[in-house]
């Protein structure tokens, strides 16, 4: 496995992180432990959770219930040191007016709850899971700011930011001498290049980590569906992934269709291909692998250090 500097901090982080997104959600406990237990023993070290990610398989899922990160939580016990942990605040966690977003109040109470279901005395990245309009960016960087100090939190980092959302965070941080955001975490594939534009050279020029989350599309990189409204047994799709939806369009299938045929006479899968593209881009410190079966989990491992080829770039650019 390759560690690579977590932007401009010293923290070493592999080049794959584990999503857990789908732990208490699509896949049981036992399953979301013998995952992890291939991820660490990789040498994965990056969790990422989210305070809202579980609730079974309930199509009416609206707020958040904290099931994922107390799976984490209970794995981790009595090797907490070996995993790097970062979760994530601001989605709804109820329909309360202060149960969601970026406030000192919600933020406050809501990273005392992670680390009780963490079972842990500190989080290692503090996320903000996208931007809150409703709240100054001076509230939500200085009350992560207070966590930090208190030893609560090590490193705090943003997702779903445009550029100008993060530089406009920078600029406070630095007039305040609040923390910086170390990191962003943003959606990026073969089938979704917008961070190319802005996203990616923000981090890269102000030494920013930057942790893709998707990197596989959701799954739609692997090839399982064919066309839309196909949705294979055992499949997010088929257990009501909403989001993957976005990827079901002619172009996208006719791409994946392309980049098969690009990898066919080769000794990797489709998946392994598309996350390796996503870990040789110049701005990406670690993708993350979102994971519901033990061989997910392995055969991302199988090409952590895979180098992409010229020839290669430019056959997926015509693409
Ligand atoms: N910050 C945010 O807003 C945000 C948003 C989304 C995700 N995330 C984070 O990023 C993580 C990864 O996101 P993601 O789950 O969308 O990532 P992804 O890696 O693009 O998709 C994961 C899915 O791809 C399929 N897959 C993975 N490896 C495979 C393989 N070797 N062969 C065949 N299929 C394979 C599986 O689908 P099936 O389960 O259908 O088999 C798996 O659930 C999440 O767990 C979460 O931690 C963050």
């Amino acid at each position: 496995m390759e560690y690579r500097n977590l932007g401009g901090t010293g923290l070493r982080v592999s080049n794959l992180s584990l999503g857990t997104m789908a732990f208490g959600r699509w896949i049981d406990e036992q399953a979301s432990f013998d995952i992890m237990d291939i991820a660490l023993d990789r040498g994965i070290n990056v969790i990422d959770t989210a305070n809202f990610y579980g609730k079974g398989q309930d199509e009416s899922f609206k707020y958040g219930t904290g099931e994922c990160e107390e799976i984490v939580g209970r794995y981790l016990k009595g090797k907490r040191n070996n995993a790097v942990v970062a979760t994530k605040v601001g989605l709804p966690m109820g329909k309360g007016p202060n149960q969601q977003g970026l406030s000192k109040h919600h933020i406050m109470q809501q990273a005392e709850e992670s680390l009780r279901r963490l079972q842990t005395d500190w989080i290692d990245l503090y996320q903000v899971h996208r931007f809150d309009n409703s709240t100054p960016l001076e509230e939500t960087l200085s009350v992560l700011t207070d966590l930090v100090r208190q030893g609560k939190v090590r490193y705090i980092g943003c997702s779903n930011y445009a550029a100008w959302q993060m530089a406009k965070a920078r600029g406070i941080s630095e007039l305040h001498g609040y923390e910086h955001f170390v990191s962003s975490q943003s959606q990026y594939n073969l089938l979704s290049r917008e961070l190319e534009s802005e996203v990616a050279p923000y981090c890269a020029a102000e030494k920013m980590g930057l942790l893709i989350y998707s990197p596989m599309a959701r799954g739609v990189l692997s090839g399982k569906y064919k066309e839309k409204g196909d949705m294979p047994k055992d499949s997010r799709a088929a257990k009501g992934e909403e989001l993957i939806q976005h990827y079901f369009t002619d172009a996208n299938f006719e791409k994946v269709a392309a980049y098969k045929e690009l990898m066919d006479d080769k000794d990797y899968n489709l998946s392994q291909f598309a996350l390796a593209w996503t870990l040789n881009q110049p701005a990406v410190t670690s993708a993350i692998v979102g994971a519901s079966k033990p061989h997910h989990v392995s055969q991302a491992a199988d090409i952590s250090d895979w180098k992409w080829t010229d020839s290669l770039k430019e056959q997926v650019s015509a693409i």
